[in-house]
């Protein structure tokens, strides 16, 4: 049997539609076998529980890419992220069915083979590429291809994701999104988006809060999400270093200095007035990206 580890992530960071993102610790688990015939799916709701499964879509792509077959596979899923939550749930079962395609049938896993064809089942890189690798990300797609580069940051960054009680599916987040964007727009959001990886990988605190503001997304999308713009309003007036809506969302993620102990207290606090519930989770970054294990 094969485990595979795949951590949760947060796309786009403010500015960087599309191409920023990281990976965070809190994952999703799936264990695959290849059994005699059949499609066996354990661990999820039952309307999951079928060949339309993106973990099974993915493995079945990547192992059609590959030019193998299996005689049937058992997949359980363990799982911690919260489905069309801005999590990156959808990429864990993207990634994690595609690697499971090279490790049932021992093929040396090429990061670049593997994102070339995770990119043909989620067609943007923000979330698949932080699922991967670890760490934070720069993406970009060209044709057929992903490039991209992940890199470190320093051990004084806790995200809070703040997580209310509903769904937002991307595609209906995708939807009320302008087709075209302004010139000066769309300088804001290039500029802010290359301070900020610079600033993250070297610590600069005093940058991100003005690199994380974005003209892209996150004005259309707030309005979806109840509360949004007053969130973000609290955690800035009491001392978060940034925030901004985690991938799609609904997901609000506060990005805040380690040594701001209260930070989440106060939001704690806060959301308990609001009219939803939240799940509120403090996360750091996962360096290590998805992980293989033989059992
Ligand atoms: N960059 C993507 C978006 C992430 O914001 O639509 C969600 O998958």
């Amino acid at each position: 049997m094969i485990k595979i580890k795949v951590p949760a992530t947060s796309a786009n960071l403010g500015p960087g539609f599309d191409c920023l993102g990281l990976a965070l610790n809190l994952y999703n688990t799936f264990y695959v076998d290849e059994i005699d015939h059949g499609l066996v799916i354990e661990g999820c709701d039952k309307e999951y529980a079928n060949e339309k499964n993106l973990f099974y879509v993915s493995f079945k792509t990547a192992l059609s890419a590959l030019h193998q077959t299996v005689s049937g596979v058992k997949i359980i899923f363990d799982s911690n992220i919260p489905l069309k939550g801005g999590l990156g749930s959808s990429a864990t079962c993207v990634i994690g069915g595609v690697l499971a395609a090279f490790a049932i049938r021992h093929i040396k896993i090429d990061n670049n083979d593997v994102l070339k064809i995770a990119k043909t089942i989620e067609t943007h890189p923000d979330n698949i590429v932080p699922a991967l690798l670890g760490s934070v990300t720069a993406s970009v797609i060209e044709n057929d291809d992903i490039f991209y580069e992940n890199f470190s940051v320093p051990d004084i960054y806790e995200f809070i994701a703040l997580s209310p009680d509903m769904e937002l599916s991307t595609e209906i987040a995708r939807s009320v999104l302008p087709e075209e964007i302004s010139l000066s727009d769309g300088v804001f959001n290039t500029s802010r988006a290359v301070l900020l990886a610079l600033s993250l990988s070297k610590g600069s605190i005093n940058n991100i809060k003005i690199a994380c503001k974005d003209r892209f997304h996150q004005n259309y999308r707030g309005k979806l999400i109840p509360g949004f713009f007053d969130i973000l309003d609290f955690a800035d007036k009491n001392g978060d270093i940034a925030s901004f809506l985690s991938g799609a969302g609904p997901t609000i993620m506060i990005l805040n200095k380690k040594t701001n102990t209260s930070l989440k207290d106060k939001l704690q606090c806060y959301l308990n007035d609001s009219k939803m519930k939240w799940k509120i989770r403090t996360l750091n970054i996962d360096t290590k990206g998805a992980t293989i294990t033989v059992i």
